[in-house]
């Protein structure tokens, strides 16, 4: 893990448009950090999911194909903290449907809060976790003959380059069999007024989730970067729905890398790219969609049309 980050970062501080990935925001500090931004009152995308598993719980389950028929795998990519995913167990629960609950995520601890969480609030429910690599869990699961519905909510697909956001449908879809199916939650593309707050709150919470992969770097690389001296610069053009964040830096400087055994310039007003947050509309997820194996057979929004979840079937 740390000959991997010391790798990715002297890649993104030495290239042309210094960037460094999204995926490392999520240490101790970045996952408390993302349970606050999800609670922040500019960052939409939660609660408008939210409301989605509330208010069209039945018609999800009648769209997911969830009858107490069969048994179903109910497999959730990223464990996340269960609030949505509860509203969608509970109906299944009262419905009589039989299903194992499969959370994966790289995370031991992100699962066991999860898992916690579910018991306590839903001790009926049958959660059999697993920690690792998403597409290795779903290999793992292939095996089995249960038609499978994956959860892959909260717009995480939009970190993800259109391209490889394709790719991971494409993986994703050649682990299941026709007609398992996927809920994708994706944030809607909408105006720079609504997008760009949550991206730049009041309470500087979103600039201390990104300033903190420079804290990541101080701690687990020796690297000397002064926080005091970058800004968190986010962006949003509201025509391609394409949010971008970076840190930029406020003066011209040299920072010094210790682990790697390298010095790095900034120039004055230099950006680093951090995060992409793709926002969505029929026609983006049509596209990413178009080289894979799935098909759009429902869409859910909230009231405000904000966000949406799409029910996806595999051909
Ligand atoms: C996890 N992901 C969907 C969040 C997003 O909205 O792109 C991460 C985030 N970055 C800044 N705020 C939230």
């Amino acid at each position: 893990m740390f000959e991997q980050f010391a790798k990715d970062v002297d890649v993104g501080l030495s290239a042309q448009e210094k960037n460094l990935s999204s995926k490392y925001f999520y240490n101790k500090i970045g996952d408390e950090l993302f349970v606050k931004i999800m609670n922040m009152p500019e960052y939409y995308l939660t609660r408008a999911e939210l409301e989605i598993f509330t208010e069209k719980t039945d018609d999800m389950m009648a769209y997911l194909g969830l009858d107490n028929e069969r048994h179903f795998e109910l497999i959730e990519l990223g464990a996340g903290d269960g609030t949505k995913t509860k509203k969608l167990l509970a109906a299944m629960n009262h419905n009589g449907v039989s299903y194992d609950y499969i959370p994966i995520d790289i995370s031991d601890h992100a699962l066991k809060t999860l898992v916690d969480n579910v018991s306590k609030d839903l001790p009926e429910t049958s959660i059999k976790p697993k920690q690792g690599d998403y597409f290795e869990c779903l290999n793992s699961l292939k095996k089995s003959d249960y038609p499978k519905v994956v959860l892959f909510l909260g717009s995480n697909i939009g970190n993800m380059p259109d391209d490889m956001a394709c790719q991971f449908l494409q993986q994703l879809a050649a682990n299941l069999k026709t007609h398992d199916k996927l809920l994708l939650g994706v944030d809607l593309i909408k105006p720079a007024a609504i997008v760009l707050p949550a991206y730049d709150d009041d309470q500087g919470i979103t600039r201390a989730f990104n300033l903190n992969l420079l804290q990541r770097m101080n701690d687990e690389l020796e690297a000397e970067f002064n926080l005091a001296e970058f800004e968190h610069a986010p962006e949003y053009d509201e025509i391609s729905g394409v949010a971008k964040s970076y840190i930029q830096s406020k003066c011209e400087q040299r920072v010094a890398i210790k682990a790697i055994g390298k010095v790095y310039h900034f120039a004055e007003g230099e950006k680093i790219h951090t995060e992409i947050s793709r926002k969505y509309s029929d026609k983006v997820v049509d596209d990413i969609i178009s080289d894979t194996e799935f098909c759009i057979a429902k869409k859910m929004t909230d009231g405000n049309q904000y966000f949406a979840d799409y029910v996806l079937n595999k051909r």
